[in-house]
């Protein structure tokens, strides 16, 4: 059963738990894929809760956000998901099922297409509002020195969160 929650009463464990990651999930035609992401933030723009997603372009996530327009977020807040955080963090929907891999329940999220990680406790329903690419000459030295030596900079998908619940 999905019961809706204050976004904002929860955030506080999904900042918890980003550093050792959240599953974003897509939706690839009718099928679903997941990958683990560490860096977002969350907070309020355009006078609505945003959520905000750093993807690479070489993940394979990454077109598909750009095809629909949506992804799911994911939090494990009392479940341990360390193995499955860790190979869909280094595996590619491209080329395997991770939901089946990983024996993940692909579950139907709320209010979109994309499926959910129906195993976690928390999850978020975002639709894009905004997109842009981190710039090489728009950030500083030091963090490009750190995580762009190969000019893989970021996309930044800022996304509309328009639900947030728990499975029960
Ligand atoms: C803990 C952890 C955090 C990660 N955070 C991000 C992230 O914020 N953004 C990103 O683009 N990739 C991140 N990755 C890497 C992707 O999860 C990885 O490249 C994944 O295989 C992409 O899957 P896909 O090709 O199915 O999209 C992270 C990996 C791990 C293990």
């Amino acid at each position: 059963m999905y019961r809706e929650v204050d976004y904002e009463f929860y955030s506080g464990e999904l900042l918890k738990q980003l550093p050792k990651g959240v599953f974003l999930n897509t939706r690839n035609g009718r099928a679903a894929n997941t990958m683990t992401i560490g860096w977002a933030s969350i907070g309020i723009m355009w006078g609505r809760p945003v959520f905000t997603a750093m993807v690479r372009p070489s993940r394979f996530s990454c077109g598909l956000i750009e095809k629909t327009g949506e992804f799911t977020i994911s939090i494990p807040i009392c479940s341990d998901f360390s193995d499955e955080l860790l190979l869909c963090g280094q595996t590619s929907g491209e080329s395997i099922d991770k939901f089946s891999e990983c024996n993940l329940n692909a579950m139907k999220s709320k209010t979109l297409e994309t499926y959910i990680v129906g195993d976690c406790e928390l999850h978020l329903d975002c639709r894009v509002l905004m997109k842009n690419k981190i710039e090489g000459d728009s950030i500083s030295l030091e963090i490009k020195n750190e995580h762009y030596k190969q000019d893989d900079f970021h996309n930044l998908y800022y996304a509309e969160i328009a639900a947030a619940y728990l499975i029960e």
